[in-house]
């Protein structure tokens, strides 16, 4: 299904690793050399015709991602450099002048750095408590586990739609009725869900949401942050510079563009941006919901092969995403990874960076499948075929 479209399948790999950031169609790599090779020139800032063919191409990215998120504006969309840059700004940007003493910050240790390291920190500075919702014996969020932390201090809610390493999918629906109903801001980490299901953030009512457009066909570099507009316009720019401002003089007076523009100061990611634009005309061409359902037949084929395996432990056998973290008994997942490696085999070991994940599986280390449209059950296949034997492993590993 689409291979032929991604160059590096082409090459003798077997690609695992779409969590960590998926393949890129030659479409948008194609977009991104025209733009450097043709119209190269700087957004927002020019007065000639290449530039404002940029100032086109770039904005036209902004409209398709409103539309592929179903937002009502396109003042609701600012493009960072990643999502972990989306978050900062949302936490630095927005929490960090709204947050006092005694507030209460609502995560889950599955979360992934970006969506804690940061909370810790404007914690820290404005005195606000972090709680984490306890998880069921599945390491799921459920809305009654979540109601038993919640009090009439909590002020936010931040929280994966799907988890990096346990890959469960949260219902945020469930979850943002019942914040809103008390009150709460709802901040949603869309990177492991947003390129592989169909999001509308108008129907979820989602407050803040971020995602990265390089696990989803894009090109490194670029992040996406929603907001909804009256939330957005009262994100403080972090970065001030050029192309946020209207004017500024010596008296120290400065006067700000509207949102979105505000808070992209500095030169963007242009080519990156620009390039983005395709993988989302592409991934609406494969269609949301058809990803999302081959995705889903890859992992029941996955676990159903897993599960023949005596030596393989599944830790997140109940989800219901992409996402397989599992580990060979008695040998470190970076071993197996090494040794699945000598037969290019990309998959990933270790703690994915969600270091208090180790908490709840009472490991701290796994090996992680994730899987996305364009794999196959035969690149399934040769993976369990090498897993078999654990001899082999412990003879090869190293
Ligand atoms: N957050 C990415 C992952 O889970 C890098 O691998």
């Amino acid at each position: 299904m689409y291979r032929e479209d991604f160059p590096m399948l082409k090459q003798d790999i077997i690609y695992l690793d779409n969590g960590a950031t998926s393949l890129k169609p030659q479409c948008v790599i194609d977009k991104m050399v025209d733009y450097y090779e043709n119209y190269s020139a700087n957004a927002h800032r020019g007065d000639y015709d290449i530039s404002f063919k940029v100032d086109l191409e770039y904005e036209n990215t902004r409209e398709l991602v409103r539309d592929f998120i179903n937002a009502k504006r396109k003042e609701e969309i600012v493009f960072t450099s990643g999502a972990t840059d989306s978050i900062n700004l949302i936490v630095n940007g927005f929490f960090a002048n709204l947050l006092e003493r005694g507030d209460e910050i609502i995560l889950t240790k599955t979360e992934h750095a970006s969506n804690i390291m940061p909370w810790f920190r404007v914690a820290g500075n404005t005195g606000a408590i972090i709680k984490y919702i306890p998880l069921d014996e599945n390491s799921f969020v459920t809305l009654d586990n979540l109601k038993s932390v919640v009090t009439p201090n909590t002020k936010v809610i931040s929280i994966a739609h799907i988890t990096n390493v346990v890959g469960d999918v949260r219902p945020i629906k469930e979850i943002i009725k019942f914040a809103h109903e008390n009150n709460i801001f709802v901040v949603v980490d869309g990177a492991q869900s947003v390129p592989h299901m169909s999001i509308d953030v108008t129907d979820l009512d989602i407050d803040f949401l971020f995602f990265s457009a390089h696990k989803m066909l894009g090109p490194t570099g670029v992040g996406i942050l929603y907001a909804k507009y009256e939330l957005m316009n009262n994100i403080e720019p972090i970065n001030l510079g050029g192309g946020m401002n209207e004017s500024f003089d010596s008296t120290e007076k400065m006067i700000l563009k509207e949102i979105p523009t505000r808070l992209e100061a500095g030169t963007p990611n242009i080519a990156g941006v620009i390039g983005f634009s395709e993988a989302i005309k592409y991934l609406q061409k494969v269609g949301m919901d058809n990803i999302e359902k081959r995705e889903k037949e890859l992992r029941n084929y996955l676990i159903e092969k897993l599960l023949t395996i005596p030596h393989i432990d599944i830790l997140n056998l109940e989800s219901d995403s992409g996402i397989v973290a599992f580990n060979v008994e008695g040998i470190f997942s970076e071993d197996v990874s090494y040794y699945l490696n000598k037969y290019n085999v990309c998959v990933r070991a270790g703690n994915h960076c969600a270091k208090l994940t180790k908490d709840v599986f009472g490991i701290a280390n796994s090996l992680r499948v994730s899987l996305y449209f364009y794999n196959t059950e035969s690149e399934i296949d040769s993976l369990v075929e090498l897993l078999k034997n654990k001899d082999k492993i412990m003879k090869e590993m190293l």
